[in-house]
């Protein structure tokens, strides 16, 4: 109940600041109306829509944001892979980073983030490409301070291990990946074999889950270890699903 009370107080108090062009801190300093017609427009997945109108919400989000504001120049070279309609880019150009690129395997999305960054007046390099690793034609290779993946690996199968190898050699020396993942320990959950929205329905109805892939924080380490990473942060993300976000350094 008092939850329920504290995130109507917070929606309103965003609404307020919305409206006199204060957007509160995590959010896009972006029109908000025009962004549902854009994402329509697009045919990219109605998803985004959501996740920019509440982007404040979203702790892994947040939390891998927070990390870049604080430790990385602006000038630095920021890749996010699995980027959707760049809110994430879009979000760091608004705070002065200028070395900003993505890529997405839907050209709807990438369509997306390109007329959204036109709306927030940002520059980011957008490009449609599938996969996790970021293309060595579009940046060569030990060039990226930071290498994003944000709610993106876990939705199918992953294999981290191979995944880290490729990124660190994209990396530069001591350049970072972060990305969230769920824990391991989401397998105890009840329910958890069902897609999280589902749960409200009668099993029969009851789509699988969306969290394919799930990692522990203790093997995560043991396998960044393996291929030359040290895990230099554990970051909060969600409760539900339990989900932590990783900041890899590359040891060289
Ligand atoms: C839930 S959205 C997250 C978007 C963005 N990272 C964010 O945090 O708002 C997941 C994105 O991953 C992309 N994606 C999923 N599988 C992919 C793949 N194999 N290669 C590239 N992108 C992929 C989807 O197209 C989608 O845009």
């Amino acid at each position: 109940m008092l939850h329920r009370i504290k995130n109507r107080a917070a929606y309103q108090v965003a609404s307020v600041r919305r409206s006199l062009g204060f957007p509160p801190y995590h959010e896009l300093n972006i029109p908000f109306g025009a962004v549902e017609s854009i994402v329509r427009s697009t045919g990219a997945e109605p998803w985004f829509v959501w996740a920019i109108q509440n982007r404040r919400t979203r702790g892994e989000t947040n939390s891998a944001m927070d990390w870049i504001v604080e430790h990385i120049a602006k000038d630095k070279l920021i890749f996010e892979v699995g980027c959707g309609c760049g809110a994430n880019l879009i979000w760091l150009a608004q705070r002065g980073y200028h070395n900003l690129v993505g890529t997405d395997r839907s050209s709807a999305a990438i369509s997306a983030a390109t007329q959204l960054a036109d709306l927030a007046q940002q520059t980011i390099s957008v490009h449609v490409a599938d996969g996790f690793v970021p293309p060595e034609k579009l940046i060569g290779v030990g060039k990226i301070a930071v290498l994003l993946a944000i709610d993106c690996i876990y939705l199918a199968q992953f294999d981290l291990i191979q995944h880290l190898r490729l990124w660190r050699d994209r990396l530069a020396p001591g350049g970072c990946v972060i990305f969230d993942m769920v824990d391991q320990s989401f397998d105890r959950f009840p329910n958890n074999q069902y897609m999280t929205d589902d749960w409200g329905l009668p099993e029969e109805k009851r789509r699988s889950t969306q969290y394919v892939t799930r990692i522990s924080p203790d093997e995560l380490k043991r396998k960044a270890a393996k291929t030359g990473f040290e895990m230099i942060g554990k970051l909060p993300g969600t409760e539900v699903p339990p989900r932590y976000v990783a900041v890899l350094q590359r040891v060289d």
